[in-house]
């Protein structure tokens, strides 16, 4: 069985704004994601990165060119299929964390479980808060926790239903160099201990210097990035 879990296939992205112009993001990107590993997609602000986490989650469709999702294509489902793929076998994390400030810590990341009608989502909620170190902060609402500490939960939250591949989307954009690297420490602890599959999409460079799998969205093309020695 092929271990790649999410495809690529001359992903074509063209928006056709309103007054005519027209922005062609994606130009024929072709990316395999394994099961288990950790992706870095670096790019320039305006490169198309959200535009190619969107596709991958299936939120938006491609102009041209197709997403495979253990090796089916996801052009090809229809809106109820489409629906279960982006919350059962997704999750996302995004720059603003979206914690909905009404509820505790714990309702934030048991949240995506009910609305799943999965079973077990509370007590798998308390296991991911442990381990991204949040335990003392359960019954806490959002506005009480720091930028860093919401984070860690969010990724807590698109964990919880288990998917196959979380998608993040500038997951330190709004952070310090320490919850920053706090985040990734994360990442990488869940995707070893898990084996959860992670691409994540960042214009810092600083971060994912040296780290394996680390890909360049640019001109509408992804290319493995290598790092100079220097
Ligand atoms: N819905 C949209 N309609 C028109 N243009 C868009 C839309 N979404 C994004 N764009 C344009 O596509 C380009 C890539 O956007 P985006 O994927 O958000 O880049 P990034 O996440 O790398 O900053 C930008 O020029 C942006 O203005
Ligand atoms: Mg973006």
């Amino acid at each position: 069985m092929s271990n790649i879990i999410l495809e690529t296939v001359g992903l074509h992205k063209i928006y056709n704004g309103k007054s005519a112009e027209r922005v062609e993001v994606l130009r024929g990107v072709d990316f395999k994601i394994e099961r288990g590993g950790i992706y870095y997609i670096l790019g320039h602000s305006g490169s198309g990165k959200s535009t190619l986490l969107h596709l991958l989650g299936g939120l938006d469709r491609p102009t041209q060119g197709d997403i495979l999702f253990e090796g089916k294509r996801i052009s090809e489902w229809n809106a109820k299929e489409l629906d279960a793929f982006r919350a059962k076998k997704v999750g996302f994390v995004f720059q603003f964390y979206y914690m909905l400030p009404e509820l505790t810590l714990l309702e934030n990341v048991t949240l995506p479980s009910m609305i799943a009608a999965k079973s077990g989502g509370r007590r798998k909620a308390l296991e991911l808060l442990e381990r991204v170190g949040l335990s003392h902060r359960l019954h806490h609402r959002p506005s009480q926790m720091s930028g860093g500490e919401q984070q860690r939960a969010a990724i807590a939250r698109a964990l919880v239903n288990a998917p196959e591949v979380v998608l993040c989307d500038e997951p330190t954009g709004n952070l310090d160099e320490t919850n920053a690297e706090n985040i990734y420490n994360v990442i990488e602890s869940l995707s070893r201990d898990e084996q959860q599959t992670f691409a994540i999409v960042t214009h810092e460079e600083s971060f994912v210097k040296g780290k394996p799998n680390v890909y360049r969205l640019a001109g509408g093309h992804i290319k493995k990035e290598y790092f100079s020695e220097t």
